[in-house]
């Protein structure tokens, strides 16, 4: 995959498009609307001021939520626009639309090193249409340069992720777009052994893909969080009334069998921390050892690793040489139900393996643990990354120029 890079690029004076991924979180608060996660705008910044430095203007381009081709106060990239000024101490210019004159006159005016945001691409359907008038009117902006550094979004074949490469002279990957690569597709290619995966999360039908796919290079798996569930159904082994896939047990049931057959170690939770009801502060009881004669209680569910699963989960990450975290093992967001999410994190942290967090709730889990910084990499990416680790090619990759 050698494809051109932003370092390839000779930037100085010249416009240059940059797709980011700043789809953030964000919360309504007295009528504002707060960013509660920027870390996508932070990991974004390494390629905005490189291009700063070195003397170009850097038109910023992004989509926000899924506005449904309209625009939508509440989707605005405004307040994205008024952190990252924040963020890099310089002034960011904001065009109240992605193309058309009043984009093209902000963008006439900039002289170097400065940078200037443009609204929320979705507020356009030819944005997810793909659309060639659109994606050649977004690439006029620029002097034919491009970057795309949205690996959150790559996995999406639209006219800024994609499109777009087909009228610019260069299109080139971010420094962001980069890392990601490096890790969850060159590191992932040859991970060092053992290789673990812990796969959690809550439908096993999301996953599919990439456990099949990670089956053929994975020493072995820790499966974990709802999606345990239906695995334990699969054995027989009763589940109260935790949430499971029910029209999922024979898929269960298959992938246990293949990994039989590959000699993969496929693992589930021994025991589980139950509760009767999903709230902070509600009754929880440990299970016993889980057999098809000793499974969850009737009418509770599921919620953690239980205590000897903790223990077991904590062994094969110590044992790790490369580790890919997706999904976490309990509803961490309730402090009754996370033991087990910090116990894996914090496993992770000690551990001298290569530790990747592939996206999305462990994510979160690692941040809120403090233990971000101790992870060799955590992805920016939720569908992108699962659609790379699957081994399959993300449109907006496939149509950056070549080396
Ligand atoms: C994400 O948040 O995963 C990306 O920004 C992609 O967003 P989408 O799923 O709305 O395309």
């Amino acid at each position: 995959m050698s494809k051109l890079a932003l370092r390839d690029l000779d930037v100085r004076g010249k416009h240059v498009l940059v797709r980011v991924d700043f789809n953030v979180p964000t919360e309504e608060r007295n009528g504002a609307i707060v960013i509660t996660d920027d870390t996508r705008i932070q990991e974004s910044l390494p390629t905005i001021q490189f291009l700063r430095e070195h003397g170009a203007k850097t038109i910023l381009t992004a989509h926000f939520g899924r506005p449904k081709g309209q625009p939508v106060e509440k989707y605005s990239l405004r307040p994205v626009g008024l952190a990252l000024h924040d963020l890099i101490g310089h002034p960011v210019a904001f065009s109240h639309d992605c193309i058309g004159p009043d984009a093209e006159a902000i963008v006439a005016d900039m002289e170097e090193g400065d940078v200037t945001l443009l609204e929320n691409l979705r507020f356009h359907p030819e944005e997810e249409a793909n659309d060639p008038k659109f994606a050649e009117a977004l690439a006029q902006l620029s002097d034919g340069l491009y970057v795309n550094d949205a690996f959150g979004a790559a996995h999406r074949a639209h006219a800024s992720t994609a499109g777009i490469t087909q009228f610019v002279s260069q299109a080139a990957m971010g420094f962001l777009m980069e890392k990601e690569l490096k890790y969850l597709h060159e590191e992932l290619a040859q991970p060092r052994p053992p290789f673990l995966v812990i796969m959690g999360g809550a439908k096993v039908s999301d996953k599919i893909g990439v456990i099949k796919a990670l089956m053929e290079k994975a020493d072995v798996f820790l499966i974990c969080g709802a999606m345990a569930n239906t695995f334990f159904k699969a054995q027989g082994i009763p589940i109260g009334a935790s949430r499971v896939e029910a029209d999922k047990i024979d898929l269960a049931r298959e992938l246990l069998d293949f990994a039989g057959k590959k000699g993969v170690k496929f693992l589930l939770p021994v025991d589980v921390l139950e509760t009767n009801e999903i709230k902070t502060g509600a009754a929880t009881e440990q299970s016993g050892r889980l057999s098809p004669n000793d499974g969850v209680r009737d009418g509770w569910q599921a919620v953690d690793l239980g205590r000897e699963s903790i223990e077991l989960f904590q062994n094969e990450i110590a044992r790790a040489g490369t580790v890919l975290w997706n999904g976490p093992p309990g509803i961490f967001e309730i402090p009754d139900f996370a033991a087990g999410t910090i116990a894996v994190a914090e496993a992770l942290a000690k551990s001298n393996a290569t530790t990747i967090i592939g996206g999305g709730d462990s994510v979160t889990a690692v941040k809120q643990a403090g233990l971000a910084d101790k992870m060799t990499f955590i992805s920016t990416g939720g569908g992108a990354s699962l659609e790379l680790i699957e081994g399959k090619e993300l449109p907006g990759v496939a149509a950056l120029s070549d080396k």
